[in-house]
């Protein structure tokens, strides 16, 4: 179980059996497959060291061989030296829900399954704003149709409920949905949000984790920063759609349960901060730049997780080797990656120059 209190928020998390034909546990609705679950009891009273790792944004597709592209990162998963005792998927699962006909999306929401299956562990799905079928403005699919939103991908994959908990040997992970719906003109859309609802059953989450070291993930970053990284003086700080709009109520709720780390993605640029002892870590996107190549400069990677038994969270981020397979007219792409390439020599350029002296 995910030893959540009963009260009014947590025993909607705790409702499920085995449905049947679905493997899922109590409490752990998210986790799909892999070759064997967690145990269900267990985790809460036993300790010890492990690793876990985080793949975020694999977005998974045929185009630019992007399918090739996770199995060589499920790959290199399997050559780490600790085997991870499970992965937390932190969304932008599939390449895209929004702007793609139906039966294309399921497609790539099955390869996303038959590939992560590969990893041969548990893992656990982050709802990411491309893995909602029409709720933009672009949708290939009508609004009334039976799959529409969030169901297509949840019904595919048997994930039960969008946010949910589990334990692993006295740790506590908890897995937040930010992707909020909204009625936009065009009809259903989505705003980054984790909502008052969320918020409220998150924190009696955390507090019926009482002292276990604790992780969240969300989707889109509480905490991240666009401006400084663009060099933009003029960008704003929160740009909608990049960092959560009700941010400031998370990060109270994780500060006040002392969360160890917060697991983000979206952005598809490596970042990590601290800030009131929380640890902000947005992993490298395991399709770099939609698999068109870097993305500011960072290549396809993901992060390794060591969670130790005396409670500290390491983590290294890792990149695996994969090279851009583009398609005949990503001419903009092309032009990207020359671009990047060509400040890549420059440094070099200066860095030969600069130690060689004046
Ligand atoms: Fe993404």
């Amino acid at each position: 179980m995910a030893n959540t209190p009963i009260n009014r928020r947590a025993f909607l998390t705790t409702t499920t059996a085995v449905a049947a034909g679905a493997l899922v546990l109590p409490g752990v609705t998210g986790w799909t497959r892999g070759s064997s679950p967690p145990p269900p009891d267990g985790p809460a009273t036993q300790t010890g060291s492990f690793d876990f790792v985080h793949l975020t944004d694999m977005h998974v597709t045929t185009n630019r061989k992007g399918d090739e592209g996770y199995r060589t990162c499920v790959q290199s998963v399997l050559g780490l030296k600790n085997r991870p005792a499970f992965a937390l998927m932190g969304g932008d699962l599939a390449f895209d829900g929004l702007h793609t006909p139906k039966a294309q999306y399921a497609e790539q929401v099955r390869l996303y399954q038959e590939i992560s299956d590969g990893l041969g562990m548990p893992y656990y799905h982050c709802m990411g704003n491309h893995d909602v079928l029409g709720w933009h403005s672009g949708r290939k699919v009508g609004v009334n149709d039976p799959d529409f939103g969030k169901k297509c991908i949840m019904d595919a994959l048997q994930w039960e409920r969008p946010y949910y908990s589990f334990d692993h040997r006295g740790w506590h992970f908890t897995v937040l949905d930010c992707i909020y719906p909204t009625h936009e003109d065009h009809g259903p859309g989505y705003e980054a949000r984790i909502g008052d609802e969320q918020l409220e059953w998150l924190a009696y989450d955390l507090g019926s984790a009482g002292e276990r070291p604790k992780v969240v993930v969300t989707h889109i970053a509480a905490f991240c920063n666009t401006a400084q990284i663009k060099g933009d003086p003029e960008a704003p700080g929160m740009p909608p759609g990049v960092v959560l709009r009700d941010t400031a109520k998370l990060q109270a709720v994780l500060e006040r349960h002392g969360v160890k780390a917060v697991l983000q993605g979206h952005t598809h640029r490596p970042e990590e901060y601290r800030w009131h002892g929380v640890n902000y870590l947005t992993s490298p996107a395991v399709s770099g730049s939609w698999w068109a190549g870097d993305f500011y400069g960072a290549g396809p990677g993901y992060t390794v997780f060591h969670c130790g038994a005396d409670g500290e969270l390491t983590w290294d981020m890792r990149y695996y080797a994969w090279e851009a397979q583009l398609e005949p007219d990503d001419n903009r792409e092309r032009e990207r990656n020359a671009e990047a390439q060509a400040k890549r020599d420059e440094q070099a350029r200066l860095l030969t120059l600069e130690r060689a002296g004046r």
